[in-house]
Formats: structure tokens, sequence, C-alpha cells
């Protein structure tokens, strides 16, 4: 797994900075390629001979030294790198990582990195459970950072609390996953769609939902982040076109069916994310509605199934947003939508659903299995719904797997 990989180590003032030196030891030893970037503080607890002499490898230090090979391009670690390891992490770096700062050689790499980025703290208990150390972290798990610990003990500062630097071993096995994670979908075509659809009455006025597109773009840019080739097909939103995906903007549901079944062709996985309109207005008024009467009757008329429709993709991942009987209503539609899996999100729970970052969902496969996931990032739900699609895909490889439509 690691042999032919560059991590690049970002090593800080802390000091648990000593176990950083078995970590590159350890990562050398396995055959990857260990480039070890220092801020000036990680310099004071261990030197940076300790780190040269263990990976065969230049030290970078100073963004301006020019003794070493890559200095003059500041960028050449983050487009080198498979995966950047910070640690250990302190409060300090975790803050300027978070705000994107990128005035010494560890966060100048994570900033111009493409690379997934591990982040593992360690500090005094009392700086990790700060609520801005809290919120600097979150914040980073949310654009998609792995954040490998802290674990609870003793710490140097004296006390026991969280803040103690993750065991090695604990470390390299993440390592090794987000190695495997950012290949897994090399090669796969997977389309998304996000964003709740407005069906117009007329040309002011719509009947919409308050989907944000916050969980269709996190399965973008997450699948895009595992090497497959993304199209997102996207509902009215106020979110940025990912770099790296293929948008398609539509409006309503109809206009969503259409480029949906259009770009579903040659597609390995459909992850259907968008809150689609059920219903839509029957007439819409070319002209704008005037106020007359009392009260307006509007008709509405059913939209296409847009998921239900789509036939012959291998893998189909749906969303139920639900305000009752969340299981039994997500069920009904994994049955009646011939779904893979469906994320079942219960929209009543707080901190979780439509315009937060966060969500509490279920996820529920073909079999009926249910996995209540706990409250995390739409990044992290993302993460965990792209483990299952890999997993559907590979499984298909087998014979054993028995495909419906
Ligand atoms: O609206 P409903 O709760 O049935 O949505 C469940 C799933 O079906 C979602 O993944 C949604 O994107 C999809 N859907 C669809 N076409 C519709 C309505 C919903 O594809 N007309």
């Amino acid at each position: 797994m690691l042999s032919k990989k560059t991590v690049v180590l970002g090593v800080t003032g802390s000091i648990a900075a000593y176990k950083a030196v078995d970590l590159a030891s350890k990562l050398t030893q396995e055959g990857a390629t260990v480039e070890v970037a220092m801020t000036p503080a990680a310099t004071e607890f261990v030197s940076p001979l300790t780190f040269r002499a263990i990976t065969g490898r230049p030290v970078v230090t100073d963004m301006f030294d020019s003794d070493v090979e890559f200095s003059i391009e500041h960028v050449a670690l983050a487009e080198r790198a498979d995966v950047v390891v910070v640690a250990p992490a302190t409060a300090d770096i975790i803050a300027r990582m978070a705000a994107g700062m990128a005035d010494d050689t560890v966060c100048c790499t994570v900033l111009a990195t493409k690379a997934p980025v591990i982040v593992a703290p360690a500090m005094h208990a009392g700086m990790y459970q700060n609520a801005v150390t809290q919120d600097n972290i979150r914040r980073l798990k949310a654009r998609g950072f792995h954040i490998a610990g802290p674990a609870h003990g003793r710490l140097a500062s004296g006390g026991v609390g969280p803040g103690r630097f993750v065991e090695v071993e604990e470390l390299l096995a993440a390592i090794r996953q987000v190695l495997g994670k950012s290949v897994g979908l090399a090669g796969r075509a997977v389309l998304v769609t996000a964003g709740g659809t407005q069906e117009p009455i007329d040309p002011v006025r719509f009947v919409g939902n308050h989907s944000s597109g916050k969980m269709g773009y996190a399965i973008a840019e997450a699948a895009r982040d595992r090497g497959a080739t993304v199209t997102l097909v996207a509902a009215p939103n106020s979110l940025p076109d990912p770099a790296g995906v293929k948008v398609v903007r539509v409006g309503r549901a109809v206009e969503m069916r259409e480029a949906v079944l259009k770009a579903a062709v040659g597609k390995d996985a459909l992850t259907m994310a968008a809150a689609v309109a059920d219903y839509q207005p029957k007439v819409v008024s070319e002209s704008k509605m005037k106020k007359g009467a009392m009260s307006l009757n509007l008709e509405l008329v059913r939209t296409p199934d847009i998921l239900a429709e789509v036939k012959g993709i291998p893998i189909k991942v749906g969303f139920a947003a639900e305000s009752e009987n969340l299981l039994v209503n997500a069920r009904a539609k994994l049955k009646q939508k011939d779904l893979d899996l469906i994320v079942a999100n219960d929209i009543t729970l707080p901190g979780s659903g439509f315009g937060s970052d966060n969500d509490r969902v279920s996820l529920i496969d073909r079999r009926g299995k249910v996995e209540d996931l706990p409250l995390m990032s739409k990044r992290e739900v993302a993460e965990k719904v792209l483990d299952r699609v890999e997993t559907f895909l590979k499984q298909m490889r087998t014979p054993s797997r028995k495909r419906i439509g």
C-alpha cells in the first residue's frame, strides 16, 4: 500500500514531535517516500537532522531555504504528495489551516495540495476542548480533512484528558485507509444530484423547498477526491461549482429528469441527493399573476419520479428526508425505487438536515440492514455513503451478486 507513495509529513511544535520520528521511520520502512516539513517551533523539539537521517530526504524548515532542491517552488511538496499528514498538529496549526493561512512550510503545503490531508492533534486538554479549537476542527472536517485522534490519557503538561497524540500504529492505519480511499473510485463515473427543484407558478413565483445542496455537493467532492469522474446535476442552490466536477444546472423536476437520464448513460453509480418536488403547478402562467380574489387555488400535478425511472445504472443511492416514521418510509422508497442504499434523514432532529453542515442519518441497504450513524459533517456522511458504493461496485465483480433492473 505504501510503496511508491509520497507521504508529506508536516511536523509542528508539540512535545509529541518525537513520536513523528517513529512515524517517519515506520513509513519509510514500509516503502513510502517521506518528505518532512517542519515549522520553526517543531525544530525546537526535534532536530531536522533526525528526520533527514531517518527518511534519507532533505527536510524543509524554511520556505526560503536555498539548500533544499524544491525550496524555490514552495508548492512542490504539495504537488508531490499522495497524502499530507500533519502530526503532531498543535492548536496553532489547526487554527491556521482552518483560516487558510500559508505563512510556513506546513500550512503552505496544506493550502496548496489536492491530496487528502490527515491531521493528528496533540495539545493540552484545555486547548483541545476550547470552543475555538473544536470549531476549527469541525471546519477542517467539513472540508474533507481526516482527523486522527487525539487519544485520552496522560498529558505532558500534567493531568489526564483528551489531547494525547494518537498511537503511531493507529495513525499508520489511517494513512493506509486514506491512501486506499484516494483511488477507490478511480476509473469510475459517478452521477450526483443536489439542490431543490423550483416549480414555476408564474415568471416570479415557484413551489420550492429548503434544500441547500450541501449534501449532494459533499458527495460530488468526495467522489472526485476518490478518483471518480463526477457529473453533478444541480437544482438551484447558492454553492459555487466544485472544481474538477462537471456541473449541469437545472431548475424544474422535468429538467432534472432530462439531464439525469442523459447523464446516466455509462455511469457506474447514481447518488440522488436532490430534493425533487413531488408536485408541480398544472398550469404555469406566462405573466405575473395579479392579486385578486381572497383565495386562490393552485392545482398541482405529480412530477416524474426520476430515481425510479433511471434503469440500467449499476448502483443507485437515494435519500429520504422524513419527519415521521423514518425507517418505514425509507424502506418503502428503497423498494419502490429499486435502490441499493437509502440515506434516511430525520429532519426534525436539531442540528441536522436542511441548510446544516451536519447530518445524523441511517443507511439502509437492499437487505434491510440499518446502520445508524452519529451526528457528523455532511462530508463525513458522504464518505460513509461512498464507502458503501465502493463495496457494492466491488461485489458486482463477484458472480454471486444478482442485479435487478
Ligand atoms: O421525494 P422523496 O422523499 O420520494 O425522495 C426520495 C429520493 O427520490 C431522493 O433521493 C430524491 O432525490 C429522489 N426523487 C426523485 N424524483 C422525484 C422525487 C424524489 O428522483 N420526483
